[in-house]
């Protein structure tokens, strides 16, 4: 049974938009170019691939079915699944994960916020690259206006979720997300052709298996599962607001293609540009703020009124994608509190966004003012970074996958992905088999490895 309060996707397109608009966000255009700078490109990104192809579409669905099938959220869905077992800890696991990534990613979000107000009162106009590098130290380091702006997005991201998720979200991404998928091609278009923009490429096409140890396995793994938004029962929560005849893998495939697609633009946008104008492709968080502005600046100086439009255009569909992002992340830890110790859901989403607020202040102090505080060698952003996208999302997957493939009733599983028979599903067999055995061994070898116990 459906409860009242429970919002329900309209339309076929708003299942994969919603989903989509989950996925695509912060993680392919700033995440997805830094990770694979840090860990020396192409070599990286068809590791990268390989994850998505066979850890990330399988687990997807499989967090669909769980979603569906149970109707609730992710800690109350393991619980449905199977009463009285230790499995509802991946679905709390997966609620913890959700309040530290939203905690540090609203700090980014919050980045976009202050460079639509750069955008828009033209400061970008006659800066060198270094400028722009100075710009964004300045401004990040600086102890008040990151959190202001931190605190802003998540209001809004609290706005949206206390009014309902449906109408307003599903409305403008279907405009937002074309809008940003050919805005980010004109980049494309205007990157590669920078002065010395072919180093850039061929930084993104020619592999350098040399590079590749075991944290590029990691690296790779993570971003996949990040990316997706996999591992913490984010997708399985929307997957709780499909109908009954919602094509699951279809729509798995839909938003695996388009997210992967978003992350290969960003990246054919951001290194090219980098290595044009000297900046190194490791930069880390700060990359895509530092050598985008000089895209705009650079590709259209005889026409400043394109760089102008093109440059706040850019920031308003980054801070949208980062929006649907936030709200989908919001939303689990949200429905969560909501269904399981039935707050109202104002009261609900009250608490998480306070203490998102509250992590994210000490998150984006991390990067400046309380830089020399460290745990692990690690600052809080990064730490909340390391701490959920290598850790506990491939945990998460692989819990699920083991869930789905050993413990679920197969008579479940097959009622969910083939819609109770009406569906072909040709693949069907590998799908349980990649959940049974390749998903959890290939997840437990990259951790092994990346301990160094094979070495
Ligand atoms: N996938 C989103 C991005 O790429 C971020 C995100 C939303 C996410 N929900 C998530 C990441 C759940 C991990 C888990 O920006």
């Amino acid at each position: 049974m459906m409860k009242k309060d429970r919002a329900n996707f309209g339309s076929k397109m708003g299942v994969i938009l919603a989903s989509a608009g989950s996925a695509v966000g912060l993680g392919n255009i700033w995440r997805f170019p830094y990770e694979t700078g840090n860990h020396g490109g192409a070599a990286f990104i068809l590791i990268y691939l390989g994850c998505i192809i066979l850890l990330g579409l399988p687990i997807m669905i499989a967090e669909f079915l769980i979603g569906r099938h149970s109707r609730a959220n992710t800690a109350g869905a393991f619980q449905i699944l199977a009463p009285g077992t230790h499995w509802r800890w991946i679905g709390r696991m997966g609620v913890l994960a959700g309040l530290l990534i939203l905690s540090y990613y609203s700090v980014v979000a919050g980045w976009t916020l202050e460079y639509i107000t750069e955008a828009v009162s033209n400061s970008f106009a006659g800066k060198s690259p270094n400028d722009f590098v100075v710009s964004f130290q300045s401004f990040s380091t600086n102890p008040w206006r990151p959190i202001l702006w931190l605190t802003v997005f998540l209001l809004a991201t609290h706005f949206i979720i206390v009014k309902g998720v449906e109408k307003g979200i599903e409305k403008s991404s279907k405009i937002m997300m074309p809008m940003l998928f050919i805005l980010l091609l004109i980049l494309v278009a205007c990157s590669v052709t920078l002065p010395g923009a072919k180093r850039g490429i061929e930084f993104l096409l020619k592999p350098d298996f040399n590079k590749v140890d075991s944290s590029v396995f990691l690296g790779a793994m993570g971003q996949a599962f990040f990316s997706l938004s996999l591992g913490m029962g984010c997708l399985c929560t929307y997957a709780s607001y499909f109908s009954k005849d919602t094509n699951l893998t279809k729509t798995a495939f839909s938003v695996g293609i388009i997210d992967t697609i978003i992350a290969i633009l960003a990246g054919f946008i951001i290194f090219p540009a980098a290595f044009s104008v000297g900046i190194q492709p490791d930069a880390g968080p700060s990359l895509i703020f530092i050598t985008l502005p000089n895209v705009f600046q650079q590709a259209f100086s005889g026409i400043p009124a394109l760089a102008y439009l093109f440059s706040v255009l850019f920031y308003v569909l980054l801070a949208v994608a980062a929006l649907t992002s936030t709200i989908s992340l919001h939303e689990v830890v949200t429905a969560y509190l909501h269904e399981e110790f039935h707050f109202t859901r104002g009261k609900a989403a009250r608490i998480v966004t306070g203490s998102c607020i509250f992590f994210g202040i000490f998150c984006s102090l991390s990067l400046g003012v309380a830089k020399g505080y460290t745990l692990f060698g690690l600052g809080l952003f990064d730490l909340f970074d390391f701490v959920t996208a290598k850790i506990m999302l491939p945990i998460g997957g692989l819990f699920i996958s083991v869930f789905t493939g050993w413990y679920l009733d197969k008579k479940i599983v097959w009622e969910e992905v083939s819609n109770s028979g009406s569906l072909r599903m040709p693949a069907y067999k590998l799908f349980i088999f990649i959940l049974k055995f390749i998903a959890p061994i290939a997840i437990s070898f990259i951790f092994i490895n990346e301990l160094g116990l094979l070495r």
